[in-house]
Order: structure tokens, then C-alpha cells, then sequence
């Protein structure tokens, strides 16, 4: 167990008496997250990404660009990311290894190669925090089942069954039933103040908080920190191959790292209303169009815009127009994609360097907790 204490904390000591000038005499379970406040005054953003498929352009724009800028150089200075994947959460459903071992380094080597910096970002697997683990069992003991049984996954997978008239629990495993415990560890484990999230997490950062209180609440005594989901209501939906939400569920994506060849084909096949050549066109309406924004400068925007309501541009060509420019962007993500994926070993030390920094974080509150527990 990596110690933590008194040593850490000495040389901080009057400056945690000038901070918190009310509080005397500190409960030494509640130290080590007063020193982090104090030593480190940039608060902590995490998420976890689950590997369950190949990354497509609605997670660049919607999930990995917004948390990237959260970690970039400017906005450094307030957060320190910790970014991980959630590898045993995809196992819930995903139980053939030989879909899961390659979609785990997919999925890191697609976030370096849109640019995480794993020198600035803590970027690790879940499976290789083993606290995680502990934390959970721990934290266990502190979740009602009935909070699991308002969790949303789990109620659409109940109401699924019932529809069907099939036993209520056909299906769920106990790993669907307590993926808010899990995820809820992965999170509070790392004195999380911020989970960027999509909409749909928001519940399960909710269920983190009161399973953070309960421990609280019983220990009298801030142990864990209560998180605050952010959600970035400006993100848009991006649109797949036929119109509706890009996901891979609807089998309409534009994979991020797709070959030009291939990523050519696919804009190709994006569904277009009977429109002549000759007939001017909304660019406001038009789901080319939308991708196109995505990908294109202000100016040629404007620029395509107009060609669009003058008449004369067939969706043929303004697919073209949209492949020039996703091909542009992409192509250098893609390269580093390619190289990062062609060094598996040294994609596998970069995820093993980010669990070392890692880990001393979490094991400092797994001890927290044993020992508030009255397990050590
Ligand atoms: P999928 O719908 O393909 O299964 P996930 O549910 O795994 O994608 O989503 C992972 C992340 O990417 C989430 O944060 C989600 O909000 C985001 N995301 C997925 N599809 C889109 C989209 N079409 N537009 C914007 N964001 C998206
Ligand atoms: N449940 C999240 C999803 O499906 C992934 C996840 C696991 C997560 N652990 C987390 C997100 C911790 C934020 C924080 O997308």
C-alpha cells in the first residue's frame, strides 16, 4: 500500500492553518484531500471511455474533441485531466477476447492520435488500477439496490424484457446491474471535481455523488469528493450516413481513421433528397452541409454556402467538396493513428506509464477509506 500522511503534509501545514482558519485540529482522514487542494489548486477533470467499438466522427466532435480542449495548454493551468479506458466496463458486454484486446488499443491510439498528450493528460486503462476494484467492493456496501434499480440502463433493459414477456432480468448481468458502482469507483478514486460527460452519464454522476455522501455521511468526515458531471450543451449531433445520429448502433458512421479510398466510398453513399443540378439548395438543411462546417474554415463556409443557394452544384459534387476537406483534417490524425497502432508495445507503455502516475493517487484513497473502515 502507498503510504500517505503526516510527511506528505508538514511542510503545508500553515498554510492549510491561513486556509482553513476555522478548523484547528484536522481529522487525519480528512488530510490528504485538503494537501491536494492545497498543492494543487487546478481542479480534476476524468472521464472514462468505453471501448465497445471503432471511433467514429460523432465521438471525435462530440466526445474527444471537447475533452481534449478541457486538457489543452490553456485550459491547463485549471484542470489536470485524468483520462481512462473503461475497459471492464466493455467487458459487461463485449465477451469475445478477440474483439475486445483490439478495440481497447483502437480506442487509445485513435484519443493520442486526435492529440492527447499523455505527458500532460494522466491516460490509463481501468483495468490496470487495481484500487478500482477495492474502491468498488468498499463502496458496495454503501449503494442502496434500489438506486441501482432507478439506474436507467438497467430499467430500459427491464422494460425491454417486460414488453417481450420474458423474465424481467433476462439478459442483465450482475455487471450491467452495478455498472453506476464501477463507474462511480473510476471516479471517485481520483478526487474527480469535474466528469465531462455525454447527457446519457449524467444519472451515473449523479449516483456517484450520493454514494460519495453515504460514505461521507457515515465516516463524518469528507473522505471522498463530490463530482460534478459538465456536459457541453454545445456540442453538436452529428449526423450519420443517412441522416439520423451518427452511431454505430444505426450502422451509419464515418469511421475516424477509415482509409481515403474507403472514407471516400462512405460520403458517397450519404442520403441526398431528388434535387437537379440546376436547383438551388438550403445549406442550413442539408446533412453534407453540416458535415462540412465540421471540418471547413469560416471562409469556406461562406464560400460553399453561396454555391450552394446559387443552383448549380449537384450533390455530387458538394460529397466531393466534403471528402476534400474530411480527408485534409483526418489525413494527419490518421497518420499518427496508423503509426501509433503499428507500435503496439509501445502504445501498451505509454497506458502503463500513465497507470504508474496513477496509481499512488488511488492506492492514497483506498487507504483513506480502509482505514476510515476500520479494515487497517
Ligand atoms: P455510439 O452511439 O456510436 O455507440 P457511444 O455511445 O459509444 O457512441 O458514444 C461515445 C461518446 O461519443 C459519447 O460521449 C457520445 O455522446 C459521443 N457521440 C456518439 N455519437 C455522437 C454523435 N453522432 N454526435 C455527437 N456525439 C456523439
Ligand atoms: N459509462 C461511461 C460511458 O458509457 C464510461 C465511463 C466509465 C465513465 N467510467 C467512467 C465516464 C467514469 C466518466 C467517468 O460512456
Amino acid at each position: 500500500m502507498i503510504p500517505y500522511g503526516h510527511h506528505v503534509l508538514s511542510p503545508f501545514t500553515d498554510t492549510v492553518n491561513a486556509f482553513y482558519p476555522k478548523i484547528d485540529k484536522f481529522d487525519t482522514l480528512t488530510l490528504p484531500l485538503i494537501s491536494h487542494t492545497l498543492i494543487n489548486m487546478k481542479k480534476i477533470a476524468l472521464t472514462g471511455i468505453k471501448p465497445t467499438g471503432i471511433l467514429h466522427i460523432g465521438n471525435y466532435f462530440g466526445a474527444i474533441k471537447p475533452a481534449l480542449e478541457l486538457a489543452s495548454d490553456q485550459s491547463s493551468a485549471e484542470y489536470d485531466a485524468r483520462y481512462f479506458i473503461a475497459d471492464y466496463h466493455a467487458l459487461n458486454t463485449m465477451k469475445d477476447p478477440k474483439e475486445l484486446a483490439p478495440t481497447i488499443r483502437q480506442v487509445a491510439a485513435g484519443w493520442l492520435a486526435a492529440g492527447l498528450d499523455p505527458e500532460k493528460v494522466i491516460f490509463y486503462r481501468q483495468s490496470a488500477i487495481p484500487e478500482t476494484f477495492e474502491l468498488t467492493t468498499i463502496l458496495m456496501a454503501f449503494t442502496s439496490k434500489g438506486l441501482m434499480n432507478r439506474a436507467h440502463a438497467y430499467k430500459a433493459a427491464v422494460q425491454e424484457n417486460t414488453e417481450r414477456q420474458d423474465d424481467p432480468d433476462a439478459g442483465v448481468n450482475m455487471g450491467l446491474f452495478t455498472y453506476p458502482v464501477l463507474m462511480a469507483a473510476d471516479i471517485l478514486l481520483f478526487d474527480a471535481h469535474y466528469v465531462p460527460v455525454g447527457k446519457d452519464q449524467v444519472q451515473h454522476v449523479e449516483m456517484a455523488q450520493d454514494i460519495a455522501q453515504a460514505v461521507n455521511f457515515n465516516y463524518k468526515a469528507e473522505l471522498l469528493r463530490i463530482p460534478q458531471a459538465s456536459i457541453q450543451e454545445q456540442v453538436a449531433v452529428v449526423p450519420g450516413l443517412d441522416g439520423r445520429k451518427m452511431s454505430k448502433s444505426y450502422g451509419n458512421v464515418i469511421p475516424l481513421f477509415a482509409p481515403e479510398k474507403e472514407l471516400r466510398k462512405l460520403i458517397m453513399r450519404i442520403v441526398t433528397n431528388s434535387q437537379g443540378v440546376e436547383e438551388p439548395k438550403d445549406p442550413e438543411t442539408s446533412q453534407i452541409f453540416l458535415l462540412y462546417k465540421l471540418f471547413a474554415a469560416a471562409e469556406e463556409q461562406a464560400a460553399l454556402a453561396a454555391r450552394y443557394r446559387e443552383g448549380g452544384m449537384g450533390w455530387g459534387e458538394a460529397k466531393e467538396e466534403l471528402f476534400r476537406v474530411v480527408n485534409r483534417e483526418l489525413s494527419p490524425l490518421r497518420a499518427r493513428y496508423d503509426e501509433l497502432m503499428a507500435d503496439p508495445a509501445g502504445l501498451d507503455a505509454i497506458l502503463e506509464r500513465g497507470a504508474e502516475k496513477a496509481r499512488p493517487i488511488a492506492a492514497a484513497t483506498v487507504a483513506r477509506l480502509r482505514k476510515a473502515a476500520g479494515i487497517d
